[in-house]
């Protein structure tokens, strides 16, 4: 297919969610078809061990391509992993075709993260169901769904305590750090990352987050219960939903994560649809995932928290039978967020080689 016609599909591709904003991804078409890369510059950091939160990415950027492709009557052939180069994620093949639009497509302009609190009011009839099945599209894939208030308010301390292990541990932090957009000018400057105004924090939270900047600070506020605020926050924020939803994947396999990231975007897309708002929550399955595939990154007592954050997963999640957990997300009723996220260019990610 013609550059021209990638560039379009991958426009959508990019309104994709990524880890911070940081939009780890590049693109070159060759020989009419799409090669997708992951971008490692902008993904090395310790959430992502085994790359595995880039392959979420990646999962959604895909799925947005496929949807923008059936607006075109187009269909798409992906495949996924091809041997040779480790940073190529996927090569995608379009094909013209009697294909119906994908009713998702509206919504991919419309997605976004809302940081915001929710009004804590129950999930409106059929949309447990809805999420379900949709999730259950995408091969492999399970969505459990918690509204029950004893659940969720068990999930919403271990969603804390992960969130306070991220401000205790300087490589977590590390990772988050360079995302940060300082000032909108900065972010509109990048054209990456998180400014502040999406983060959605109180004025005296904006004042204690300007200390991520120092470490020495950072330690400091840190003794006076600084990383356990900022924990007790997400739980606060986790407790405000109507529920929370975690995807499962059947083993710790990359392609199994592409999957998980389709599903992630099929389920936020559906979401949106319904009028509700999301915000991935993903400390656990993260630190889950790294306890995995990086276990020396923790000290003996870091092991051990993470071990107690797992069993309160496992309390609320009895059924999970050795399934991985893959992606947690809140979702529930809230006015849109004070700001959204912005894009590289397409022409700074894609190039077109003869
Ligand atoms: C793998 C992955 C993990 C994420 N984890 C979190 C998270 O733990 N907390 C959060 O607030 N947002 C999280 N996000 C959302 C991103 O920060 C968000 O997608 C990005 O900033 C772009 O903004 P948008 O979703 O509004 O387009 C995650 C996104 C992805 C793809």
């Amino acid at each position: 297919m013609e550059p021209e016609r990638w560039k379009d599909l991958v426009g959508y591709g990019i309104l994709a969610p990524s880890p911070d904003n940081s939009q780890p991804w590049r693109f070159s078409v060759k020989e009419g078809a799409l090669y997708i890369f992951d971008d490692k510059r902008r993904s090395s950091f310790l959430y992502n061990a085994g790359n595995r939160a880039s392959l979420i990415t990646m999962g959604a950027v895909i799925e947005n391509i496929n949807i923008a492709a059936s607006h075109h009557s187009l269909k798409i052939d992906a495949e996924y992993l091809p041997p040779g180069d480790p940073d190529l994620v996927a090569i995608l093949k379009a094909k013209e075709g009697d294909v119906e639009e994908d009713p998702l497509f509206p919504y991919i302009e419309k997605r976004c993260t809302n940081r915001k609190p929710y009004d804590g009011r129950p999930l409106e009839a059929g949309v447990r169901e809805d999420l379900v099945e949709e999730a259950a599209t995408v091969g492999g894939v399970d969505l459990s769904i918690v509204d029950e208030r004893k659940r969720v308010s068990t999930l919403a301390k271990a969603i804390g305590r992960s969130d306070e292990m991220l401000f205790k541990k300087r490589e977590l932090l590390e990772g988050l750090i360079p995302w940060i957009r300082w000032s909108r000018e900065e972010a509109r400057m990048w054209k990456d990352g998180m400014d502040l105004d999406c983060l959605e924090l109180t004025p005296f939270q904006r004042f204690l987050f300007r200390s991520l900047k120092s470490w020495t600070i950072l330690s400091i506020l840190n003794l006076f219960g600084g990383a356990r605020f900022a924990g007790l926050h997400s739980s606060r924020l986790a407790r405000s939903a109507s529920c929370l939803c975690l995807l499962t994947i059947p083993d710790m396999e990359p392609l199994s994560f592409i999957r998980a990231g389709r599903a992630v975007e099929r389920v936020w897309l559906k979401a949106t649809a319904l009028g509700m708002a999301v915000q991935p929550m993903t400390g656990i399955t993260f630190l889950w995932i790294v306890r995995r595939l990086k276990e020396e990154a923790f000290t003996p007592p870091e092991r051990s928290e993470v071990i107690r954050i797992e069993e309160l997963l496992k309390e609320v999640f009895p059924d999970l039978d050795g399934r991985t957990p893959a992606f947690l997300m809140r979702m529930g009723y809230a006015p849109p967020p004070s700001s959204r996220t912005l894009r590289r260019d397409v022409d700074r990610v894609l190039t077109v080689e003869d």
